[in-house]
C-alpha cells in the first residue's frame, strides 16, 4: 500500500454543527485539510481560527441529493487532491416536517434519505475513491446511535435508520481484509447538541435524572477510529456513553437448516473482483 501523505484529506458531513463540528476541531488539530458538506455555514467562521480556514472548504450540499454529493466530491478531489477520510455526521432526529407519526410527507421520507441513503451513497463514492488512491488508513466513519441498538414507538424512522446504518457498516467489514478498507459505525448515547437543544419536544423527554455525552467525547472516539487506534476493525459497532465505550456485539446469529447460503463466499468473491476492476479502469491498482 502506499505510504500515508503528509497532509490528509477528510470529507465531513454535518460539519457545520454538534458531533461533527467537533471532529473538524479534531482533525484540523492532526493537520488534515476538511471538505464540510452542510445545508448551511451556521457559525462555523466563529469556530474556526482564521489560520485553520485556509484547510477547510465548506460546501452547501443535501447529502440525500445523489447529484450534489457527487459534485462535493469532485470539488473535494479538485480542492485537495486525494481523500483519505470521509465522516458521515449529517443526521436528522425525525422532526416534525419527516415524521413517522405526522402527514408531512407524501413521496419519500426524509430522515431515512438523510441518515440512511445519504450515508450509504457517500460511503459508496468513498470507496471508488480508495481504491482509485490506494492511500493507507482510508477511513469510513458512519454514525449510528443507541437508537441503532433499542427499538423507540416515538421515533421509528430514526430507529430505522440507524439500524440500517449499523447493519450496513457492519456488511462493509470484508472490505478491510479484502482491500484496506475500513468502514466503521459509532453508536453515541445522548449527546447535547443542537440535534436536542433545539427540539423542544425531544427535550421534554430527558428529566434531571439523565447525563449527556458530550460531542467531544464523541469526536474522540471518531479520531481513535481514524488513527487506527484500539484495534477497531472494519464492521465494528462502537457505542459511546458517559465515560464508556463498548463494542456492540451482533444479536444472536441464526444458524442451521433454513438459515444458510453456503455458496454466498462466491459471490463476496466476486464483488471483491470486481472492485479491484473498478480501481484498475480508474487507473489504480487494488489496495492489497
Ligand atoms: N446528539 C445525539 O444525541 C446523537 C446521538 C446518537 C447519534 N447522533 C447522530 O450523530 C450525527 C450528528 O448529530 P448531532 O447531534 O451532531 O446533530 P446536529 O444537529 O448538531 O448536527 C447535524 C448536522 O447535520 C446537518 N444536516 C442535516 N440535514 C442535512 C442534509 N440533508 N444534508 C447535509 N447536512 C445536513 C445539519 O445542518 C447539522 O449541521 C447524526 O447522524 C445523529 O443522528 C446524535
Amino acid at each position: 500500500m502506499a505510504e500515508q501523505s503528509v497532509s490528509r484529506t477528510a470529507i465531513v458531513t454535518g460539519g457545520a454543527s454538534g458531533i461533527s463540528l467537533c471532529v473538524v476541531k479534531l482533525l484540523l488539530k492532526e493537520g488534515y485539510r476538511i471538505s464540510i458538506l452542510d445545508l448551511s455555514e451556521g457559525d462555523l467562521s466563529n469556530e474556526i481560527s482564521t489560520a485553520d480556514k485556509s484547510r477547510v472548504l465548506f460546501l452547501s450540499c443535501d447529502v440525500s441529493n445523489w447529484a450534489t454529493v457527487r459534485k462535493a466530491f469532485e470539488d473535494t478531489r479538485e480542492a485537495f487532491g486525494q481523500i483519505n477520510v470521509v465522516v458521515n455526521g449529517a443526521g436528522v432526529y425525525e422532526p416534525k416536517w419527516s415524521s413517522f407519526w405526522e402527514a408531512t410527507e407524501t413521496e419519500t421520507y426524509k430522515t431515512v434519505d438523510i441518515n440512511l441513503s445519504g450515508s450509504i451513497y457517500i460511503t459508496r463514492l468513498a470507496i471508488r475513491d480508495f481504491i482509485r488512491s490506494r492511500l493507507a488508513g482510508a477511513t469510513v466513519v458512519n454514525l449510528s446511535s443507541v437508537a441503532g441498538q433499542r427499538a423507540s414507538f416515538y421515533c421509528p424512522l430514526y430507529t430505522a435508520s440507524k439500524w440500517g446504518i449499523s447493519g450496513f457498516t457492519r456488511a462493509m467489514g470484508t472490505l478491510e481484509d479484502q482491500l484496506g478498507i475500513r468502514v466503521v459505525a459509532i453508536a453515541p448515547g445522548i449527546v447535547k447538541t443542537p440535534l436536542w437543544t433545539r427540539n423542544a419536544e425531544k427535550i421534554s423527554m430527558l428529566s434531571e435524572m439523565d447525563e449527556w455525552v458530550t460531542p467531544e467525547e464523541v469526536a474522540e472516539a471518531i479520531l481513535d477510529v481514524i488513527k487506527g487506534a484500539h484495534e477497531y476493525r472494519g464492521g465494528d459497532v462502537i457505542e459511546v456513553l458517559k465515560n464508556r465505550r463498548r463494542l456492540v456485539p451482533l444479536a444472536e446469529l441464526p444458524s442451521g437448516p433454513g438459515s444458510t447460503a453456503s455458496n454466498s463466499s462466491a459471490v463476496c468473491a466476486s464483488i471483491v473482483e470486481q472492485l479491484v476492476r473498478e480501481g484498475e479502469s480508474q487507473g489504480g491498482r487494488a489496495m492489497l
